[in-house]
């Protein structure tokens, strides 16, 4: 088949890259000359694992390319997939101009014959029948097409395995010809199928990420119980997890849920609940307690730092990507400035991205042991795989004082204090 995808973030790009794998020939759609060169000449611009290689074969075998033009692209394609950014306004609502000029742009350039027009951008309830409306309305006489909601749920760090892995496709249409190129579409990949309408599959995608930020807060909220009362609430929720009507997953308590979904996705169904007259303080204490897990690091560092220069590991939202946007760790690190802290930072791959758009003074390093040298104290902000065996007696040894605020639980609490650290985690005393 041939596919065009609109958008090169997380999931344009890997979406891109799965589809061109399979031998469909693939043409993604970007507005910046310079990024499409680099794309192209095979640099993904993004931190991904396993993508440079996947995207560098697919050029090298002439299955994907990219462009700016919108025309031949789409006048070519049996498939177009909407991946643009839906980023939330200040009223917490989805800012959808970007989807909605792409709609204008297919409806310019659909072939003669049938096309099918997925969204897998996020995008609230109603959305798809925005862009059918659109698309009926400036297409040219002789095309045809049909809309469908195909929701992505792959994380950032793992997006091929879960792109080729996934537990579930999505496929939401009200057009039988558009469910069926959409199944022979997705038959390499594994998963359960739930075949539904556009309605349901919008709803999916926003329910999906709004139980998983539930569960994150629910276990912050029990680590609150558990600071209060002496309890541990890595062995609470152990032994909540072990029922498999609930399971672990999503149940670690930090610093709570960050990035560009689920901040961005619970306010957007916060948001749609509102304008439909629905009952959001479920929703609404989610985002409280989120904000409360971050405030209550803020508090143990100020209360229990013997001094203000603070070195910090980890500044990307969680490991294994150089995404930045909504980290805890820069909410932290931003209030920590304000009352007077200094910060020298390490990041294995997210530092740049710092230095391009964080406005505060970070003194960056090149290692977590520059970072603790001389520092009055050690925050991990994310917990990245190099920092958890660490040789801490080094890290002690480089610290003004044993002191470490671990805002991901990566250590044990009876091994630093036999290793003589004070040691102040996440609902563990
Ligand atoms: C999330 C969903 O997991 C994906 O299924 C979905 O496709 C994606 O959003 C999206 O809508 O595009 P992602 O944001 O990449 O994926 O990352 P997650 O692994 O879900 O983590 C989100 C945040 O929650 C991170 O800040 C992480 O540190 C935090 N988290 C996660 C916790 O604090 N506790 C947990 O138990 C799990």
């Amino acid at each position: 088949m041939t596919i065009t995808i609109v958008g090169h973030g997380y999931v344009g790009l890997v979406t891109a890259c799965v589809f061109a794998d399979f031998g469909n020939q693939v043409n993604v759609i970007g507005h910046t000359q310079e990024k499409i060169n680099r794309l192209n000449s095979g640099d993904p611009i993004i931190y991904e694992p396993g993508l440079k290689e996947l995207l560098q074969k697919n050029l090298s075998a002439k299955r994907i390319n990219f462009t700016l033009d919108f025309e031949k692209p789409i006048s070519e394609s049996d498939i177009v997939f909407i991946t643009v950014g839906t980023p939330p306004k200040i009223n917490g609502e989805a800012d959808l101009s970007a989807v909605i000029t792409v709609a204008h742009e297919i409806a310019k350039s659909l072939k003669k014959g049938f096309t099918v027009v997925s969204c897998k951008s996020t995008v609230p309830l109603g959305t798809n029948k925005k862009i059918e409306e659109i698309i009926n309305k400036n297409k040219s006489a002789g095309t045809e097409f049909a809309v469908a909601s195909c929701p992505e749920f792959l994380r950032e760090g793992t997006a091929l395995k879960d792109t080729l892995l996934p537990d579930r496709i999505i496929i939401g249409s009200e057009s039988d010809k558009a469910k069926e190129v959409l199944i022979n579409l997705h038959k390499p990949i594994g998963g359960k199928r739930v075949i539904t309408n556009l309605a349901s599959a919008e709803l999916i995608k926003y329910a999906s990420n709004s139980i998983l930020a539930t569960k994150i807060s629910f276990a912050n909220l029990i680590s609150f119980y558990c600071e209060k009362t002496g309890g541990d609430v890595e062995t609470v929720l152990d032994g909540v997890g072990l029922d498999h009507r609930t399971g672990r997953n999503f149940l670690f308590p930090g610093l709570g849920y960050g990035g560009s979904c689920f901040p961005k996705d619970v306010k957007a169904l916060l948001a749609i609940g509102n304008n439909l007259g629905v009952d959001t303080s479920l929703l609404k204490a989610v985002e409280e307690i989120n904000k409360q897990a971050k405030e209550n690091m803020i508090e143990k560092i100020i209360k229990f730092s013997p001094g203000k220069n603070i070195a910090v590991w980890g500044l990307s939202f969680k490991p294994d990507t150089d995404d930045i946007r909504e980290a805890p760790a820069l909410y932290i690190i931003n209030l920590l400035i304000k009352k007077g802290f200094g910060i020298k930072a390490f990041d294995p791959v997210a530092m740049e991205n710092v230095k391009k758009s964080f406005k505060g003074n970070i003194n960056f390093v090149n290692d977590q042991y520059e970072a603790v040298k001389d520092s009055d104290a050690l925050f991990i902000a994310t917990e990245w795989n190099e920092f958890k065996q660490i040789d801490l007696n080094k890290v002690k040894s480089l610290l003004k004082s044993p002191v470490i605020f671990d805002g991901r639980n990566i250590y044990e609490p009876i091994t630093m204090k036999e290793l003589g650290f004070k040691y102040y985690s996440v609902g563990r005393i």
